[in-house]
């Protein structure tokens, strides 16, 4: 494959993402940040320099399993140091898979300042995809503030705890409009601010097409906390493609997409030509507050300043999680798609919980909210260096009798930084439970995402994991994913293979939850690791040892 080159200057920049002024993070001047596009086999080479003034910066290849890269992963203190403001830092790796991918931020909360871009990873020359379009869209999709990422990271860290509340605007590929996303202002057309040239930042991407073609719409979801619902009015979509790898094609009038995930759909444009149509996106999995985004697929037939005759497509009830569910569960993976080994060598149980720390409030895992240690565990675990985080392994299991229906009788819980280690190749599965949030009756959808690797969602469940659940996994043609979602009050078992020498996140992908310790660490074959660069890791206890080489 080639070397595709990239310079990376992250800075920050003021931009209208939704109309109004704001303070974004961009790359090279760009927000959202320049679609990477690559062949399979290719390898990359990302040269970011860190532009910000203040802070640090990393950026996490979502999706790209990173075989013989783990430092390339890009997460602040887990697989490298943070980049410090004014350095550059050199990414390097191969992308063996075609498929819809993004990059993001992996360092505090600088998703939600707008730090994400499109990574597309197209099949080798001479190969084709097992379906057929004439053009394809992309499509990426995340949620605004308009109280400055800072404010809103320094509340979720504060006593009393100041949560970040709804977004103000939905963007898709970086626009929104607060104020005039109401479908029928934009109908009627009465607010001056929504009559858009097209020349607006935040004037809406259309998706202008020709009729009776077939279109692949890749969409993915960075956003920071909602989940979403997308639909095209009148328009069916076929769902081909989910995390990068196939999917039994099926048709849907929409998809639920949770933070994370990325689909490929097939649309095709068999509908009335002399008509536009809406591109609606809304929140699902909590009550909305924000409007749905909308863009418009237009005719090229007609003009694109025509609005569509029927209204945008109504977001299904935000509750509604049988509908949620019955989606997910249609997700089967392609014929050819490799099939989970019918056993499993470690079963871990991880049971998802909101708690205090000292007050402080925090999402735990079996009890223990993650804080990730200075120097990365990528160092410390290769270098062996002592002391540099808890070496105790993480609990496996949680009480027995714990009530995943109620408030926590005790909400306190600890923090630590304990790794799961496992035996390089071992078939592990991970069950993750959800529960009750520390106070009132309620329980969260939380979107869990793996690195360095794709896992067989086996099957979901309401309440309580049984051991007899297990009779119910698909173990003939589960989906490959690199992200599942918990639903409320249920379970959701996976099972992966730690081939992949290197230390992995596994977190939700809700980054204040992520934040607030929601993530555990996985860790398979360091001693293989070879060759990381030093200014991956020089940093904490590793720069000193590296200091200490020198002068001896
Ligand atoms: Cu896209 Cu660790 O996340
Ligand atoms: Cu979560």
């Amino acid at each position: 494959g080639a070397v595709r080159y990239y310079k990376f200057d992250v800075e920050y920049m003021i931009r209208q993402p939704d109309c109004n002024d704001h303070v974004v993070m961009g790359i090279n001047g760009q927000y959202p940040g320049p679609t990477i596009k690559a062949q399979v086999g290719d390898t990359l080479h990302i040269v970011l320099t860190n532009k910000l003034s203040t802070e640090g910066t990393v950026i996490h290849w979502h999706g790209i399993k990173q075989y013989g890269t783990p430092w390339a992963d890009g997460t602040a203190s887990i697989s490298q140091c943070a980049i410090s403001p004014g350095e550059t830092f050199h990414y390097r790796f191969t992308v063996d898979r075609p498929g819809t991918y993004f990059y993001h931020g992996h360092y505090g909360m600088q998703r939600a300042a707008g730090l994400y871009g499109f990574l597309i990873v197209d099949l080798a020359k001479g190969q084709k995809e097992p379906f057929h379009y004439d053009g394809e869209f992309n499509l990426l999709l995340s949620d605004w503030w308009h109280k400055s990422t800072r404010e809103l990271e320094i509340g979720l860290s504060s006593k009393p705890f100041k949560w970040i509340n709804e977004p103000q605007t939905l963007l898709i590929n970086g626009r929104g409009q607060y104020n005039c996303s109401m479908a029928a202002n934009v109908m009627n057309n009465t607010l001056p601010q929504c009559k858009f040239r097209g020349s607006e930042e935040c004037a809406p991407q259309i998706l202008h097409v020709d009729p009776n073609k077939t279109y692949r719409i890749r969409i993915a979801s960075s956003t920071s906390l909602v989940s979403l619902n997308l639909a095209i009015g009148n328009h069916k979509m076929v769902v081909v493609e989910a995390d990068g790898n196939y999917v039994q094609p099926f048709t849907v009038d929409d998809i639920d997409i949770y933070s994370g995930e990325s689909y490929s759909v097939l649309v095709t444009t068999n509908q009335d030509p002399k008509n536009n149509y809406w591109i609606s996106v809304g929140v699902r999995g909590r009550k909305p507050e924000t409007p749905q985004g909308l863009t418009i697929l237009n005719y090229k037939t007609i003009s694109a300043s025509i609005f569509p005759t029927s209204p945008p497509p109504i977001t299904p009830q935000w509750d509604d999680f049988k509908r949620s569910k019955a989606f997910s569960q249609k997700m089967i993976g392609l014929m050819g798609t490799p099939q989970p080994p019918h056993y499993y060598d470690r079963r871990i149980h991880l049971l998802n919980t909101q708690n205090l720390v000292d007050g402080y409030v925090k999402w735990a895992i079996n009890n223990v909210s993650l804080t990730l240690p200075s120097t990365p565990y990528l160092a410390s675990m290769k270098l062996k260096l002592n002391g540099a985080f808890d070496p105790k392994s993480p609990p496996e299991n949680f009480s027995a009798n714990y009530d995943i229906f109620n408030p926590p009788m005790n909400p306190n819980s600890s923090i630590g930084n304990g790794v799961y280690k496992f035996e390089l190749n071992q078939v592990v599965d991970v069950i993750l439970q959800n529960a009750n949030v520390m106070k009132g009756k309620n329980s969260e959808i939380h979107p869990w995402h793996l690195h360095g690797h794709d896992f067989w969602v086996l099957g979901y469940g309401d309440g309580k994991f049984q051991p007899s659940d297990e009779t119910k996994f698909n173990l003939k043609n589960p989906p490959l994913r690199n992200t599942a979602v918990i639903f409320p009050y249920g379970w959701t078992a996976l099972r992966f293979k730690a081939n992949n020498p290197g230390v992995w996140a596994f977190h939700c992908h809700i980054e204040p939850h992520l934040h607030m310790g929601m993530v555990v660490i996985f860790a398979e074959g360091v001693q293989n690791v070879n060759a990381i660069p030093r200014e991956a890791i020089a940093c904490g206890r590793a720069n000193k040892m590296f200091m200490n080489m020198k002068h001896n």
